[in-house]
């Protein structure tokens, strides 16, 4: 048990994970989640074998607790061809070593929570996949009744892309899970609200040079009968082409932060 008075004063420190860690992530993933997962995969994580991850402890703790891990995230590269989220990407089939990270566990021991360890932990993912030009998204699971987590990964600028009906099994009773996705190096679905915006700022290009060139025709036909200088006129035309590419700014692709496409 941690003493709430000794975490105002404690020395967060975030470092690779290590074999010497072994029994302690054993420990907090089985305090954490309601699936068990095999010693091979702890033998992985520890011994970096194709899991990247990175722990949380805090030095100021007392002499052999003081490098105990109180956080962890595990992660894996995927290819995304090889992926569940694959039409959800702005896919090149063309490019077949496009990848995406694959969040596997994250967790932090209950004392230590709402204090930003697992925000900076999700960042350090994030960075890590941004870093890899390949990489398209950062994905992950959510099992439904998870709240604290949902709303986590929300907070974090995820997206909700899709509900997975009964996609875990646990103790014989079925649960939906949530897939949430963060892209990254411009990697997107491709019904995201920028590609709805640049179709949108598309048409709205071509109907303002249409009706551009009919205004323009209609002045030239005003120019032959009246009797009024070229002059004011040329001015006129200018106006009216300035309009038109004031509206156009309106409709920038710029506007569609914050949106997102739920499947
Ligand atoms: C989800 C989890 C990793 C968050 O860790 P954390 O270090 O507390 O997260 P942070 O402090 O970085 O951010 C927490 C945010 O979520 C909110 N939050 C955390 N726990 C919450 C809870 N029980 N209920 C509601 N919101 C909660 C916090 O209010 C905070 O938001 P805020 O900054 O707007 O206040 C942690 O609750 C946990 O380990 N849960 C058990 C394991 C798990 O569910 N893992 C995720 C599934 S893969």
């Amino acid at each position: 048990m941690v003493d709430p008075r000794a975490l105002r004063s404690s020395t967060i420190v975030y470092r690779p994970i290590k074999p010497s860690d072994l029994e302690a992530l054993e420990q907090i993933h089985g305090d954490l989640f309601p699936i068990r997962y095999e010693s091979e995969f702890f033998l992985n994580v520890v011994n970096g074998r194709d899991i990247v991850s990175w722990g949380v402890v805090d030095c100021s703790r007392p002499e052999g607790q003081s490098d105990k891990l109180i956080g962890f995230v595990t992660a894996r590269v995927v290819l995304a061809k090889e992926s569940e989220i694959g039409d959800l990407l702005n896919y090149d089939p063309l490019r077949i070593d496009q990848t995406l990270i694959y969040i596997l566990t994250l967790g932090v021991v209950e004392a230590y929570r709402n204090r930003g360890i697992a925000s900076s932990l999700i960042r350090e993912v994030i960075k890590y996949g941004s870093s890899i030009p390949t990489c398209q998204a950062v994905y992950l699971h959510v099992i439904s009744y998870n709240d604290p987590a949902i709303y986590f990964y929300k907070k974090m600028a995820f997206k909700c892309v899709r509900r997975l009906q009964d996609f875990y099994y646990i103790r014989g009773r079925h649960y939906d899970s949530y897939l949430f996705v963060y892209y990254v190096n411009g990697g997107r679905s491709p019904c995201s609200p920028l590609d709805i915006v640049a179709a949108v700022a598309s048409y709205m290009r071509s109907l303002f040079k249409s009706l551009a060139a009919k205004v323009w025709k209609n002045e030239d036909m005003k120019i032959a009968s009246s009797s009024r200088s070229s002059r004011w006129s040329k001015c006129k035309e200018t106006n009216c082409l300035l309009l038109a590419t004031q509206n156009k700014r309106i409709v920038s692709p710029d506007q569609s932060v914050g949106c997102q496409c739920v499947v």
